[in-house]
């Protein structure tokens, strides 16, 4: 996971850039940039293994050259071994000789910052620590429950209409709703900081403003846990043994709303689109041999929400799968390319049920620590939409839906939807209202055999699977 530096502007690698420049570059190497890397990344991952083998030499933007990591093992070769394989981007001869400018498009997630995602050995362990155990103390009943109510909501918003677009009116805004209120935002911080996150990540004209608008908000918020501690991540950092500074905990707070939200929204998202045009899905779920957790897995390894990861550096140099490797080097693991190795997966059509070896979360010291807080907000909050409307379905042909790639992430672009036009369930909820934190977060969850039940949502538990049923005949 990298992140969004204070420079994050409209021509960062978020956005695609503004031509598309041939396939090839300087002595013919491909490029994992414009038409084809935008269009069909998993074509020219394929491309690449067979003409290279599981590590290949690539250019990102600006032609800089780099290795794309394609092999399973490989993958995990580099995320595990540190000592040859560095977090630290200063590391990176295209910065240290001057080639990797301010105003790159790579420099917002490639330039290093004081954050775990790109420090080694004992700096990573101190920070490191501190959010994976403050991670840890988060009440996973209490995030479901809250992101049932968020869901919910969300669908009060659109649903009078009959008609919405799950990416923009809902896998976009659950997972920003659900991480202001574990940071412990005051309620009245809501709306506008989601959008200035949002913002900011998406590297608009603007980002640059929001950015400032997210860091004072988080130093705020910093300087008010210090005289009202709750049961907050904010509170839990900063009083962890590690002791950070307040500005440490400032950025680490920065750090996980990015590495939390787009990647959060894409496997929404994708997932969402999985169960409403695959066959195999339907078919599996109809068979009774597959659940919703089943089905966001299965996009983790299908379609990881983060296709790449431009983040290791050689130390020295090296040999990797026959690939001479030099000192300064970049590495971009290929997340996705590695689900997709036919040495770990002969055949990809296969369902993977059960099965969590996919490298969505990377793997190694820098293994995402909050991947049960991503499938928490993912599988609960597409339960509640899938509650709330039981009728959905696609509003369009799959054929129709489009996809923005670029380099660490694809990103479906709208997925329309319809369903029989019902009265929102709270009287004034058809107005966006305020993001409101849940009080009742610090106190004992309820068991999970006997969910407090949501505020407003009309039906019971698994509705929407047995409406599916009947609809492929089999209730
Ligand atoms: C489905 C959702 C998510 C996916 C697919 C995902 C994926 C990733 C990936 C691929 C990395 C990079 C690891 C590397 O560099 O090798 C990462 C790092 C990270 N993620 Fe996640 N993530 C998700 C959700 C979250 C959430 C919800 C949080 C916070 C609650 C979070 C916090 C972090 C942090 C702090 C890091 C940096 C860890 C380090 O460098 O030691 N992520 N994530």
């Amino acid at each position: 996971m990298n992140l969004p530096s204070e420079n994050s502007r409209a021509d960062s690698p978020l956005a695609p850039p503004p031509q598309c420049p041939a396939a090839h570059g300087p002595g013919g190497i491909t490029r994992l940039y414009g038409t084809e890397a935008e269009h069909n990344p998993m074509g020219l991952y394929e491309r690449l293994r067979k003409e290279h083998g599981q590590v290949a030499p690539v250019l990102l933007h600006g032609d800089l050259p780099a290795w794309l990591v394609l092999g399973y093992r490989e993958n995990l070769e580099v995320a595990r071994t540190p000592s040859r394989f560095s977090r630290d981007s200063r590391l990176w001869r295209e910065a240290r000789e001057g080639r990797l400018t301010p105003t790159h498009p790579l420099a917002p997630i490639a330039t290093y910052q004081s954050v775990c995602v790109f420090a080694d050995g004992q700096q990573h362990e101190r920070w490191r620590g501190a959010v994976n155990d403050s991670i840890g103390r988060f009440d996973k009943r209490g995030i479901r429950r809250n992101v049932t109510r968020f869901s919910n909501e969300l669908v009060d918003r659109f649903c009078a209409t009959g008609r919405a677009d799950l990416v923009h009116q809902f896998a976009e805004q659950l997972p920003m709703m659900a991480m202001t209120l574990l940071l412990g935002m005051p309620e009245e911080y809501g709306p506008r900081l989601v959008n200035a996150a949002r913002d900011m990540i998406k590297g608009s004209a603007t980002a640059v403003e929001s950015n400032a608008y997210v860091q004072e908000t988080l130093r705020k918020l910093v300087a008010r846990k210090h005289l009202e501690p709750g049961a907050d991540f904010t509170s839990w950092l900063l009083e962890h043994p590690a002791g950070l500074t307040d500005d440490e905990v400032q950025q680490h707070l920065r750090l996980v709303l990015i590495a939390a939200y787009e990647t959060t929204a894409n496997l929404i998202a994708n997932t969402l689109k999985m169960v409403l045009t695959d066959v195999r899905f339907r078919a599996s779920l109809a068979g009774g041999h597959m659940t919703l957790p089943d089905a966001v897995e299965q996009v983790l390894w299908d379609e990881p929400p983060f296709i790449t990861i431009l983040g290791r550096w050689a130390t020295q140099d090296t040999e990797l799968a026959g690939q001479q490797i030099k000192e300064g080097d970049a590495l971009v693991l290929g997340l996705a390319a590695a689900n997709m190795d036919t040495a770990i997966r002969p055949d990809p059509d296969v369902p993977i049920h059960g099965n969590r070896s996919h490298l969505a979360f990377s793997g190694g010291q820098h293994e995402c620590p909050g991947q049960d807080v991503g499938r928490a907000i993912a599988d609960s909050g597409i339960d509640a939409l899938l509650l709330r409307l039981p009728d959905l379905t696609m509003a369009v042909d799959e054929s129709e839906l489009k996809y923005r790639s670029v380099l660490m992430s694809r990103h479906l672009l709208e997925l329309p939807v319809k369903f029989t036009a019902r009265q929102p369930s709270l009287p004034d909820a058809a107005r966006p209202g305020p993001v409101e934190p849940d009080r009742d977060d610090a106190q004992p969850a309820q068991p999970e055999a006997t969910p407090a039940p949501p505020a407003h949502a009309p039906r019971s538990r698994g509705s929407w699977w047995r409406s599916l049923r009947r609809l492929l005949g089999r209730g």
